[in-house]
């Protein structure tokens, strides 16, 4: 577990650079990603390049011992290069080009860039793919960044068209896979498809999803040629891209196919201002951050690059590229972080499994677009309080030393899995059918009322070897094939319980209502059809009454944004109903040694609790409620404890067979102060989530 932070060398007069590398060192950094929006000064004039700063800047980087993740600059297309090539711009829905100025400006489809985006990542690469000091590399920056995916150029449509000859092999089958019968939407041949947009009313639903498969088959393909050549010019060394949170518009389980460390920029307070918590949230987490943002995170991206193996966890490399360090810029209000968060949500990396944990940015801009935005120091070189706090980790990891490495070694054993599928996303995104009917949202929600029940979570791809999981849970599912199915199926013979949300297999894979209605092929072993389904309006929400079934523990919930009413097979168990007419809300049928439940409603949070800790239990886990404000991760033979809120808190583990004497506490204890860490060595064996704790909030 090692620190980093990314650089901008040629922000910084050249005597300023010995200086920042030193106290990179100092400060326990040990990466230095650099490089990655720096086109105009590696090439100023098309095909003439000045290497001098730039190996000036990896010399005096590498005189220290530091490591650099070295970057393709293709982010930042020189100005020069848009003049000679206008139309690589990308296009908005509207029809007009998306211009030069910030960043982000090109299209993925267009064959000139591609060209481009190669000779240059070519030519960096053979500049420096051998250079002892660069051990990595990462591709482009951020995919998807300012809504970057979708593109309307005439080249994103022309390679629409090809594509999709490709995928439905005639006219006809791709008229009869859509549905285009409807509204008279036939076509006789693929030039006669455009772009989903600029339609009357809204357009063709099978169009828009197979448009967005489209697009993010570029992004893979556009990603997928720097690789190829980062790895022919630097054998050996991994390539990286770095991933921003809750972006959906393209499938990062994809792209990850083609890296070897997946990477991903964490800024929890951006995150909270910008994205779906509610009012009350964004403002009683402003200075925190929700503790399950970073963490959701991290179990999505250590999912990533994953390879499938049979009884394998589905785990692979992973850091966090970007720490947040202070305020951000660019969120709807930018708070400063409370004293001790930065140090925080860096041990909650390393807890989670990251690699490395890289701070944005070593010093604050005094200008252009990111001047607002603090650095671990300010532009007059003095050090920031996100310094002092990262100088504060890199202490702490020298002084646990090897021990850290020793003790997390067997890794993360987790027996929950979320699934986490980008189609399925961007069907109900498509398809919302409530205007609140957010699938982000709910994964998230799903994934926090787990947490909160101090449970270990690995976030899944649906062709994640599900074997190893005794609680699999599928918030979103809205398609599921015969392969998955058939593992869920098989995870529930084997004892898992597996909890379907709303919507599961309501999908066929062309975004239409399937034979046999939803779940799909899950319809025999969940034992339900659904009916009807109904969004509800803020305001129209439904009880939820528990059967005598569902015995104790259950907190008065509610059912908002979305029910479906249920037919129900015999041998099915209905746990809950709605309280308005009785109709089956919750629902488990045994399938072998485990059962599949279906939750037919969007719950409100403690319907979510209660739900899940009744199948974890049943699933043989131990889940306890934690306060609202406390953390639990497990890593190896080490637990992690984080109070994000303003109380103290008591916690410590209480493995059955661990005396709590023999508990040591490396860094803190059982009182948590708040924004306090609590590391603890428990000498057992790595045991599933949730199955060898207390909690005492
Ligand atoms: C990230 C981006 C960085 C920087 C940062 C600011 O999205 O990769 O280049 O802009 O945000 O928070």
């Amino acid at each position: 577990m090692q620190l980093g932070v990314c650089y901008y060398p040629e922000h910084w007069p050249r005597e300023w650079w010995a200086d920042d590398a030193r106290r990179m060192r100092e400060m326990g950094i040990t990466w230095v990603r650099i490089a990655e929006f720096a086109w105009s000064r590696i090439e100023p004039s098309p095909g003439v390049f000045d290497w001098s700063w730039l190996d000036e800047a990896v010399e005096t980087l590498h005189a220290q011992g530091l490591k650099v993740v070295m970057c393709t600059p293709t982010a930042t297309p020189p100005k020069w290069l848009v003049d000679r090539m206008p139309d690589m711009l990308a296009v908005d829905a509207n029809g007009h080009p998306r211009g030069y100025g910030s960043r982000r400006h090109y299209c993925f489809s267009h064959a000139g860039y591609r060209a481009e985006s190669r000779r240059i990542s070519r030519a960096v690469a053979e500049r420096y793919g051998r250079h002892p000091a660069v051990a990595a590399w990462q591709t482009d920056n951020e995919y998807g960044c300012h809504d970057t995916v979708l593109s309307y150029s005439d080249a994103a449509k022309a390679g629409f068209r090809r594509w999709l000859a490709e995928r439905h092999g005639s006219v006809q089958a791709l008229n009869e896979a859509w549905g285009n019968v409807f509204w008279s939407m036939e076509v006789r041949s693929f030039d006669e498809v455009d772009a989903p947009v600029g339609t009357v009313t809204e357009a063709h639903p099978a169009h828009r999803l197979d448009w967005r498969r489209y697009a993010s088959s570029e992004v893979r393909a556009f990603n997928r040629e720097q690789c190829e050549i980062l790895r022919e010019h630097s054998p050996g060394r991994p390539v990286s891209h770095n991933y921003m949170g809750f972006f959906t518009e393209f499938d990062h389980h994809e792209v990850a196919a083609d890296l070897d460390i997946a990477t991903w920029d964490s800024y929890p307070l951006g995150f909270t201002q910008n994205f779906f918590l509610r009012a009350d949230e964004k403002a009683a987490l402003a200075r925190t951050g929700h503790p399950d943002i970073p963490a959701f995170h991290h179990d999505l991206y250590r999912g990533m690059c994953a390879s499938v193996r049979p009884g394998a966890p589905a785990h692979g490399r992973w850091w966090v590229m970007e720490q947040q360090p202070g305020p951000v810029n660019w969120a709807s209000w930018n708070p400063a972080p409370h004293n001790g968060m930065v140090r925080l949500w860096t041990w909650q990396a390393l807890a989670h499994g990251a690699e490395v944990v890289s701070y944005f940015r070593w010093r604050q801009a005094p200008w252009a677009q990111e001047q607002m935005h603090t650095g671990l120091h300010r532009p007059d070189r003095s050090v920031d309080q996100g310094g002092l706090e990262a100088s504060a980790v890199g202490e702490e990891l020298r002084r646990l030393g090897d021990r850290l490495a020793e003790l997390s070694a067997p890794g993360i054993v987790n027996r929950v899995a979320l699934v986490f599928d980008y189609a399925s996303v961007w069907m109900a995104q498509i398809q919302p059918q409530g205007a609140d009917y957010n699938p982000v949202e709910l994964h998230f929600r799903v994934y926090a009322a787990l947490r909160g029940l101090g449970l270990d979570v690995d976030i899944v791809a649906p062709h994640a070897d599900m074997s190893g999981y005794r609680l699999i849970v599928l918030p979103v599912q809205l398609h599921v094939d015969a392969a998955l199915a058939a593992s869920l199926e098989q995870a529930a013979h084997a004892g898992a319980q597996v909890v379907l949300g709303p919507r599961t297999g309501s999908k066929t894979d062309r975004l239409s209502i399937p034979e046999g209605l939803a779940p799909g092929p899950l319809r025999h072993a969940v034992g339900v059809s659904v009916q009807r389904v109904a969004s509800l309006p803020p305001g129209l929400a439904a009880t939820l009454l528990p059967t005598a079934d569902l015995a104790g523990g259950w907190t008065s919930t509610d059912v908002q944004r979305w029910r479906e009413d249920l037919a129900v097979d015999a041998d099915v168990t209905v746990e809950a109903v709605f309280g308005d007419d009785g109709r089956p809300a919750l629902t488990r049928k045994p399938c072998g040694a485990g059962a599949l439940r279906y939750v037919a409603g969007w719950l409100d949070e403690p319907g979510w609790r209660a739900t899940l800790q009744r199948a974890a239990e049943a699933a043989g886990l131990t889940a306890e409620s934690l306060h609202e404000g406390l953390r639990i991760s497990r890593i190896g033979a080490l637990t992690l404890a984080c109070n994000f809120s303003d109380a103290t808190l008591h916690w410590q583990p209480s493995a059955p067979d661990t005396e709590p004497a023999s508990c040591l506490p490396l860094i803190g204890g059982a009182t948590l102060a708040p924004r306090g860490i609590a590391l603890w060595h428990t000498p057992t064996a790595p045991s599933p989530s949730g199955a060898d704790t207390a909690a005492q909030a």
